[in-house]
């Protein structure tokens, strides 16, 4: 297990090159075994969830390689459409596979699905959807057995905008016969890249990005090479860590639009902020004015993903905040870590309320991808010098995260313990 030694206190100061987003990729993976041609994807991040997607295509029969940073994904092999339990509990976007697999091969079946411990995480939504596209489902001794004599266009009405159920039920409606028609379909950013990949396939999905999606089936899809849209979530993170330090950062390749009300949030901390087409440029004192209020919402509102790094900035603000998680019922785990930093949060249930204060460093645990993240911001911010302990979590998300830290001015060494 390695852990960060941070010494807090230093400005951050550069341009961050943003990885290809985690939560694009994952689907695309997933998206690559719909047919039997190679597909390219470009610029991956070297992630473990990434690992972790390539081993289950690899368990599927499917040719993976990399070439420099691209992915050559070659699945005219594959015949297996059962996607082992120890890699399903790796990572949520397992379930993905099965939209994928039924397309292919008209039977999937997978483990319940792993990801992040940050709620309980029902697939009740992705199971009813593939029911209305006429897929059989059993769930038996925690498999989930799916099969389809033909998978047929339906209208699927979701009661939540799920981002994997959205993406699920395009992966299995794209050689349906007929046409499928998503309402209340998840508008995500990460939905419209699929979407991308699936029409450059030679599928014909129209309306992502709304919460209307319709997918009129076709009979197969050819390969195709995709780059990946930047990881607006990995910007983000960059962008609070500047704000929290100060100094003065530009990401490149993420357009404001995408962060949702994150920009905005910012700007009320009494940050600078020059946003024009794909590049963002904050100036940070580092002396913040916490927010009033923050609520987590689906796209377009402030991003779940970022909500554990928005409570560690206002944790070392100038007053009272609170802090809304409306997605996850319990994705507040990291406070006890940033309490030993000396962040005044009290947690109940879905609310935080944070009364900012001076940081102090300390030895603090991550218990989850974006948690662990926050916890290296708040470290990063404090007076003294901090150990971020169980950096797989974070290993899962950032590529290169120390490295980018340090090339921008941190104090941060990785040690293996
Ligand atoms: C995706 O997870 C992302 N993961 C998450 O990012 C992100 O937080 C989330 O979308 C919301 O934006 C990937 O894309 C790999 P949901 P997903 O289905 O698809 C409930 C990160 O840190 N729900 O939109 O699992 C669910 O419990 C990760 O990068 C059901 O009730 O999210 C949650 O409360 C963490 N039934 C809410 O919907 C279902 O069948 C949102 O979940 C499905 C979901």
């Amino acid at each position: 297990m390695d852990k960060y030694v941070i010494e807090g206190g230093r400005r951050l100061t550069g341009t961050v090159t943003v990885q290809s987003a985690k939560n694009s990729v994952l689907p695309l993976l997933a998206a690559s075994i719909l047919t039997g041609d190679e597909v390219v994807l470009r610029a991956v991040p070297a992630i473990t969830d990434v690992v972790s997607m390539t081993e289950i295509l690899r368990g599927l029969g499917a040719d993976v390689r990399f070439d420099g940073d691209d992915l050559r994904i070659d699945s005219s092999g594959a015949e297996g459409y059962a996607v082992p339990a120890s890699l399903s509990r790796e990572l949520r976007s397992s379930v993905f596979m099965l939209g994928a697999l039924l397309s292919r091969f008209r039977r999937a079946s997978c483990a319940y699905p792993g990801g992040c411990d940050i709620g309980l995480r029902p697939i009740d939504l992705h199971l009813a959807a593939l029911r209305r596209l006429g897929v059989e489902i059993e769930e038996r001794e925690g498999r989930i057995l799916c099969s389809a004599e033909k998978l047929r266009g339906a209208e699927v009405v979701l009661d939540f905008p799920s981002v994997g159920a959205t993406e699920n039920i395009l992966l299995a409606a794209v050689c349906a016969e007929g046409t499928t028609t998503v309402c209340g379909a998840a508008k995500e950013p990460e939905i419209c890249d699929l979407a991308r990949f699936l029409n450059e396939m030679g599928a014909k999905v129209r309306g992502a990005g709304s919460d209307v999606i319709a997918i009129e089936g076709v009979p197969r899809l050819h390969g195709a090479k995709f780059t990946p849209m930047k990881d607006r979530i990995e910007a983000g993170t960059f962008l609070l860590a500047a704000a929290i330090c100060g100094g003065e950062i530009e990401t490149e390749g993420v357009r404001g639009e995408t962060l949702g009300l994150l920009l905005h949030k910012l700007r009320e901390n009494g940050c600078k902020i020059h946003a024009k087409n794909d590049k963002i440029r904050l100036q940070s004192s580092g002396k913040l004015r916490c927010n009033r209020r923050v609520e987590t919402m689906p796209y377009p509102g402030f991003p779940t993903d970022l909500q554990a790094q928005e409570t560690a900035l206002n944790a070392g603000g100038e007053g009272v905040t609170l802090i809304v998680e409306n997605l996850f019922e319990t994705r507040f785990k990291y406070v006890p870590e940033l309490m030993k930093m000396g962040a005044d949060i009290e947690v109940r249930g879905r609310s935080a309320l944070v009364r900012g204060r001076r940081l102090h460093g300390a030895s603090v645990t991550c218990g989850d991808l974006r948690g662990g993240a926050a916890l290296v911001l708040a470290a990063l911010g404090a007076e003294g010098v901090s150990e971020v302990c169980d950096l797989s979590h974070i290993d899962r998300g950032y590529a290169d995260f120390e490295g980018k830290l340090v090339r921008l001015g941190a104090s941060l060494r990785r040690v293996r313990i």
